[in-house]
């Protein structure tokens, strides 16, 4: 039987998952379990760039491992671990800085934006994020990393800094991982405050959260950003009403959206209405969910449990890739 192919993807523990993280990332978590060889860790060593406080990361440890559970990873099928407990990943993070340049790192996106929104903490780990999440990767000589669309461009440098590694040791230990999706493309979930793709770091009333109380899910959704209503047939939806139309893709029936499309298209939607329904069919969505991240999050033993056989499982792996590429770098007697 051939090999079956390795998948690696993380999360940052910056606070809870939202429906970003979710339809970018963990539903392809979900299906690929059943049929790769799959590690799926929290990425807290990369949350320390934003220097979190320390009870705060921890919450927030337990809490996304409580939504892996819940979302229905199972630690039977793939490996969950949190990144510090695999150090190996800093090893080689470190041999990976020797294939980084500093140009380049000073260009991505992610980088120029920290920069922009904390002028006071640019520090190296920022500057170096992109060859850690090459670690995460190549830790496990990983061929496909379901990610969202946001990280499409540490994936591109994920490759080239493997291909170095490979080409300067004339060793191909390190195969070159490719993002992935189920879908024709990486997905970017738009958020509520039309500024683009949702995130934690926009308003508080940019992401919707499993967490969220229903009270607080309907009041986010019914004030999200709109216009003031199509006054042409068939014009084209402005980027807030699309992007309510682009979340319903994710949690409505496919007539429903039709109906509020064609009401749009002869001018007699009402945006109430249409966020309404966006309202309900979330929380009928997230609903399930929340009793089961609330068991989990309750439960530390499980959650220590899990964490501990995933950490087993993954520094197996680990193990085997450090010794092939301390041995291609001449490293030790
Ligand atoms: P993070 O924690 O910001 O996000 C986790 C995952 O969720 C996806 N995502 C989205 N997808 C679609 N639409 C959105 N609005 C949206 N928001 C977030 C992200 O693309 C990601 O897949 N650097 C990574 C964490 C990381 C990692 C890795 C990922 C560290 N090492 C190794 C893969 C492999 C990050 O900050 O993701």
């Amino acid at each position: 039987m051939s090999k079956k192919e390795i998948v690696v993807s993380g999360i940052r523990p910056t606070g809870k998952l939202h429906l970003g993280n979710y339809f970018g990332a963990v539903v392809n978590f979900l299906k690929l379990q059943e049929t790769h060889d799959c590690y799926f860790f929290i990425a807290d060593y990369h949350s320390l760039t934003t220097h979190p406080d320390s009870v705060n990361l921890k919450q927030s440890i337990r809490h996304i491992m409580a939504e892996y559970l819940a979302l229905g990873l199972d630690p039977t099928k793939c490996a969950l671990y949190i990144q510090s407990d695999l150090p190996e990943t800093a090893e080689l993070y470190l041999l990976l800085n020797m294939f980084a340049y500093k140009g380049e790192l000073e260009r991505v996106s992610t980088f120029k934006e920290k920069v922009k929104t904390q002028p006071n903490n640019i520090n190296a780990g920022l500057l170096t994020y992109p060859a850690l999440m090459a670690a995460d990767i190549l830790i496990h000589q990983a061929d496909l990393v379901p990610v969202g669309k946001d990280q499409e461009q540490h994936l591109e440098m994920t490759r080239d800094f493997a291909q170095r590694f490979n080409h300067t040791y004339q060793n191909e230990v390190l195969p070159l991982p490719q993002a992935f999706s189920f879908g024709d493309e990486l997905v970017k979930v738009p958020g509520l405050t039309a500024q683009g793709k949702m995130s934690k770091s926009n308003s508080e009333k940019d992401a919707i959260y499993f967490t969220d109380e229903p009270k607080i899910l309907r009041k986010k959704i019914m004030s999200a950003v709109t216009d003031s209503g199509p006054t042409e047939p068939n014009s084209k939806p402005s980027e807030g009403v699309q992007n309510i139309f682009e979340l319903m893709r994710l949690v409505s029936n496919a007539d429903v959206i039709e109906k509020f499309k064609k009401a749009h298209a002869d001018c007699t939607i009402r945006y109430g209405d249409l966020k309404g329904q966006l309202a309900d069919d979330v929380e009928q969505f997230v609903a399930p969910f929340r009793e089961k991240i609330d068991y989990y999050y309750n439960n530390p033993e499980i959650l220590n449990k899990v964490a501990l056989s995933g950490q087993t499982k993954a520094k197996a792996s680990a193990r085997k890739t450090l010794d092939l590429v301390r041995g291609a770098a001449g490293l030790g007697l």
